[in-house]
């Protein structure tokens, strides 16, 4: 892999020579186990309360360096660094302090902090990708999860290229906090490090030097490589146009007002400080938690247009606490994330990082097939995985870690509001903003009359690709044995063929879906029922999935995604257009029998 090692930080760090030391001694902590330090798939989120308490948050450190510092750039580079950042929710400049002193009682060399703390997820990612002597990322971020002492906090750890962590890292971790001794730790008072200081500070604690560095240089460099910035600004600055940006007072906050503010001069940007309690919300960008912005954007709240209200509004989006998901909308339509997706494929060329096309897309399972249409018919790799954007970053990684064939450049996208490329490896909330407004400049070039909306893109692409509507049904806290139940009820199916009767929407088979991942090998089962179905008028298929989430003792989440293929009417609301399906499933499945629900809890 090239990564050009970023000559400014490194000279900055060669420059403070000069810096304060703070004399301290480590002091080998002895400690014992804590249970339920199982990370998932981005990383260990508990409450607050509970990393406050005592030895929580060094157990858990100590493990990961535990493991971290065995890895190829740590033990063949004398001055590896690690970067500590977090989202900025409660307790966040605390944990820094004290995740310092571990750092340095553990020797690590260097150690790279942001300004203020607080980094993006996207952000993260780019920086420890542009050192190439970073061994890796401890983010504290708990996402889309409130923040404050009564709410959540998550530390995650993201490897050398800038991807989270593995399974094989994750449970290594887990290992080591079952084992847990003592965790080593200087002596140096509650606050060792100045978080206002300005970038390229340093202060050697014991024998780590800590460096105070500029949050958003790599990662606006990293997006000025992807888009052209001329384009972008000029479509901005014109006067037909208006752009709406909501941070949800998350990390991705600043990022913001630094990119699409500073640079882009947008100037509607609501909710971009940076706040430990993102403002007593869920920092989730969809129609409930964004409802201003949907609002604004001229939508009821179920993202059909209003039909007495307008927008002044050409663009509304919104980023997530950690800045990784996005939600896109236009003057009175909400872009569904698969639909978003698709559009960005097929209009791929206008975004300079991807002017010669794209060799690879991939979209999780539950999501629409809307981009495999795009890909198929352009002559791109179109790959299905499971949940999670490790699946993807293996794939953008295919031709260093197996000389296998090359999918970059690559795009690829989640149902759940991720979007993103192998510019980094981690979804990203402003990329995906740009990229639209790249779309927008692209679809207005030469154009002196009505502007082109988000609405002519989005109905274009219907056109020449047909529509897949798509609505998400969440049964939430239902009994964890019915949601077994109706899943194993499900797979009885598999293998029987058909037989939906006179109606017009017809049965045809179910599966369960699994994946291989082709780079790594590792085999994930279970992963969702789907359940195809034909329309007997059109011959258009459609299909429903089903997932549990989160089975534990408060309960099932019962998914179930709806999707159904129409290649010449796209007129009506997705919701309209599912109803029928929706009730095919819930027959099928027999949830009603078996949950007692009527109704899901909430309709995405
Ligand atoms: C898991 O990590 C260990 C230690 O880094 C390594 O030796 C091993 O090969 C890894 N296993 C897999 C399946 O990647
Ligand atoms: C269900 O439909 C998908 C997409 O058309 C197809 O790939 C899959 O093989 C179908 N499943 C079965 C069991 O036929
Ligand atoms: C929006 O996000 C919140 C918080 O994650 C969730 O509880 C709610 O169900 C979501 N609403 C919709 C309409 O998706």
């Amino acid at each position: 892999m090239k990564i050009r090692p970023r000559l400014l930080i490194v000279g900055l760090m060669l420059a403070a020579v000069s810096a304060l030391s703070i004399p301290s001694t480590t002091l080998p902590t002895p400690t014992s186990p804590i249970s339920g330090m199982k990370p998932g798939t981005s990383g260990l989120r508990k409450k607050t309360r509970e990393w406050m308490s005592p030895n929580y948050l060094p157990n858990f450190v100590q493990s990961i360096l535990d493991v971290a510092l065995t890895s190829p750039t740590a033990s063949s580079s004398p001055s590896y660094s690690i970067l500590i950042a977090g989202d900025g929710r409660y307790y966040n400049n605390e944990a820094i302090q004290t995740i310092v002193k571990i750092l340095a009682g553990n020797n690590v060399p260097n150690i790279l902090i942001p300004k203020f703390g607080v980094m993006s997820t996207p952000s993260v990612s780019s920086l420890i990708r542009s050192q190439s002597n970073c061994v890796g990322g401890i983010v504290l971020t708990a996402s889309h999860n409130p923040g404050g002492i009564d709410d959540d906090f998550g530390i995650k750890y993201n490897e050398a290229r800038g991807q989270p962590a593995d399974e094989n890292f994750t449970n290594q971790v887990y290992e080591k906090t079952k084992t847990i001794r003592e965790f080593k730790i200087v002596s140096g008072g509650e606050e060792v490090v100045d978080l206002e200081a300005e970038a390229g500070t340093s202060v050697v604690v014991g024998g780590t030097r800590v460096t105070i560095i500029d949050p958003f240089e790599v990662y606006v460099d990293c997006l000025m490589k992807s888009f052209d910035f001329g384009v972008l600004k000029k479509f901005v600055s014109d006067p037909r146009v208006s752009i709406t940006f909501d941070g949800m007072h998350g990390a991705g906050g600043p990022f913001a007002s630094k990119i699409l503010g500073e640079i882009l001069g947008v100037e509607e940007l609501m909710r971009c400080e940076s706040k430990v309690d993102f403002g007593g919300i869920h920092p989730d960008p969809n129609l409930s938690y964004a409802k201003d912005l949907v609002e604004l954007m001229g939508m009821k709240p179920d993202g059909t247009a209003s039909k007495d209200k307008s927008s002044k509004f050409t663009l509304g989006a919104a980023n997530d606490g950690d800045g990784d998901r996005n939600m896109i909308c236009g003057k009175g339509i909400f872009v569904t994330p698969s639909d978003s997706l698709a559009i960005i494929a097929d209009r791929c060329r206008c975004i300079p990082q991807f002017k010669d096309g794209l060799k690879g897309v991939a979209r999780s399972m539950p999501s629409s097939a809307a981009v495999d249409v795009v890909a198929e018919r352009n002559g791109v790799e179109c790959f299905v995985t499971p949940t999670g954007w490790k699946f993807f970053g293996n794939l953008m990684d295919s031709e260093e870690a197996f000389n296998k064939k090359s999918y970059s450049p690559f795009l690829c996208g989640e149902e759940s509001f991720g979007t993103g490329s192998d510019h980094i490896r981690e979804k990203d909330g402003l990329w995906a903003v740009l990229a639209w407004i790249s779309i927008l400049a692209d679809a207005n070039e030469g154009n002196d009359g009505d502007l082109v909306e988000v609405r002519d893109v989005v109905e274009r692409h219907w056109k020449k690709y047909g529509r897949h509507f798509y609505a998400r049904y969440d049964y939430e806290a239902c009994e964890s044995e019915a949601a077994e139940e109706l899943m194993d009820g499900l797979r009885g199916l598999i293998g029987e063929v058909g037989g939906g009767g006179g109606g017009e929407i017809q049965f045809e088979n179910c599966e369960e879906f699994e994946y291989t991942d082709p780079v790594d090998g590792s085999f994930s089962g279970k992963q969702g029922m789907i359940l195809n179905f034909t329309m007997k008028s059109t011959g258009d298929s459609a299909r429903a999935v089903f997932r549990l989430s989160g089975t534990g003792s408060s309960g099932a989440t019962i998914r179930l995604y709806l999707e159904q293929y129409d290649g010449k009417n796209w007129d009506g609301s997705a919701p309209e257009r599912l109803k029928g399906l929706g009730e095919e499933a819930v027959r099928i499945s027999k949830l009603r029998e078996l949950t007692g629900r009527e109704k899901p809890t909430v309709i995405t």
